[in-house]
C-alpha cells in the first residue's frame, strides 16, 4: 500500500475530536448517500448478514423530540443530521421467513452480533463524515432511552437502537482529548495486572487533565463537586454528576426489558 496514504490516515485519525457545537449548514443528500454507501461497502459484517438499520433524522421537530430523549444535549438540535444505528435482526428474520428457512438470531448472541455490526458500521460512517471535514459526536444516551427512542422511530421486533451520532459543520475547535499510555491497553500474550503503583502512574496524567477539565467547566459544577465531597476524577465518574451507579443500573434494566419486549430471548 502507498506509504503516503498510511501517513495521511494516521494524521487523519490524530485530528479526531468529538464536536458538540454545530453550524446549521445542511449536508447534501449526495454526500450522505456516498458516505453511507462507502461505509457499508467498507465495513466487515458477521456472516455478511449486515445486521444493522440506520434511521436518519433531519426534520427539526423530530430532532427536537429526540433531543429530549437524549437528555437535552443541545448539539442534537444544532446539527442538521442525527443517525440512529440499530442492531437489526428483524430484516434478516423476515428474509428467512419469506424463503421458508428456520427462524434464528432472535436470541442474545443474535443481538450481540448485530450490535457489533451496527457499531462497526457507525465508526466507518463517523470516519466517512469526518473525512469530508464534518464533525460528529456519539450519543450514549441512545441506550439510556432505548425504549422511548425505539417507540419514536417505530422499530419493529428484534430491531434495537444501539448508538447514534450527530453530524454537521463544526462550530468549535475543541482541544484533543487524551488517552492513557499505550501500555495501559496492550498486553503481550497474557493479561498482565499492573501493581497499584503502576496503575496510578498510568492514570496520573489522565487524573490531572480530566480533573482540570471538569473543574474548568464553571462555577456550578465546581460547587456541586465540593458539595458532594468529590476530591478526584475517579470519584467524579461515579458521582451523581456523571455515571451514578443507581442510574446505570436502572438503564441496564431498561435495556434488558426492551430486549425481552422486542422478542430477543436473552436467557435461553
Ligand atoms: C458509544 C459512545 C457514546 C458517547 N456518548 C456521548 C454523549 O452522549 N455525549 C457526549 O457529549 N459525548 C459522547 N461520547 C463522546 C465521548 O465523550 C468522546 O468520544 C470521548 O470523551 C473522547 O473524546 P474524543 O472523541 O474527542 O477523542 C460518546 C462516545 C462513544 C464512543
Amino acid at each position: 500500500m502507498d506509504n503516503s496514504f498510511a501517513h495521511e490516515f494516521s494524521r487523519f485519525l490524530g485530528s479526531h475530536r468529538s464536536i458538540r457545537k454545530y453550524k446549521s449548514d445542511p449536508i447534501s443528500q449526495e454526500l450522505i448517500d456516498q458516505v453511507l454507501q462507502d461505509a457499508i461497502a467498507g465495513s466487515s459484517s458477521s456472516g455478511n448478514l449486515n445486521g444493522y438499520a440506520l434511521i436518519l433524522t433531519r426534520d427539526k421537530a423530530r430532532k427536537a423530540e429526540l433531543c429530549r430523549m437524549h437528555f437535552d444535549q443541545p448539539m442534537i438540535e444544532q446539527a442538521p443530521l442525527l443517525v440512529t444505528f440499530c442492531a437489526d435482526v428483524y430484516r434478516t428474520r423476515r428474509w428467512l421467513r419469506l424463503r421458508g428457512a428456520r427462524d434464528n438470531f432472535n436470541n442474545f448472541e443474535g443481538f450481540l452480533v448485530a450490535a457489533f455490526d451496527a457499531i462497526i458500521l457507525a465508526q466507518s460512517v463517523a470516519l466517512g463524515f469526518e473525512s469530508h471535514g464534518l464533525g460528529i459526536c456519539y450519543l450514549g444516551t441512545t441506550l439510556d432511552s432505548c425504549d422511548r427512542i425505539s417507540k419514536f422511530l417505530e422499530l419493529p421486533e428484534t430491531c434495537f437502537p444501539v448508538t447514534s451520532i450527530v453530524v454537521g459543520v463544526p462550530d468549535e475547535t475543541p482541544v484533543k482529548r487524551d488517552r492513557l499510555p499505550l501500555a495501559a491497553y496492550i498486553h503481550n500474550e497474557k493479561y498482565k495486572q499492573a501493581t497499584d503503583e503502576e496503575f496510578l502512574r498510568i492514570y496520573a496524567d489522565r487524573e490531572i487533565k480530566g480533573w482540570e477539565r471538569y473543574r474548568s467547566l464553571g462555577g456550578e459544577i465546581a460547587q456541586e463537586m465540593e458539595r458532594l465531597g468529590i476530591t478526584n476524577l475517579a470519584q467524579y465518574y461515579t458521582s451523581e454528576l456523571k455515571y451514578p451507579p443507581e442510574e446505570v443500573l436502572a438503564s441496564s434494566r431498561r435495556i434488558r426489558d426492551l430486549l425481552v419486549a422486542k422478542c430477543f430471548d436473552v436467557c435461553g
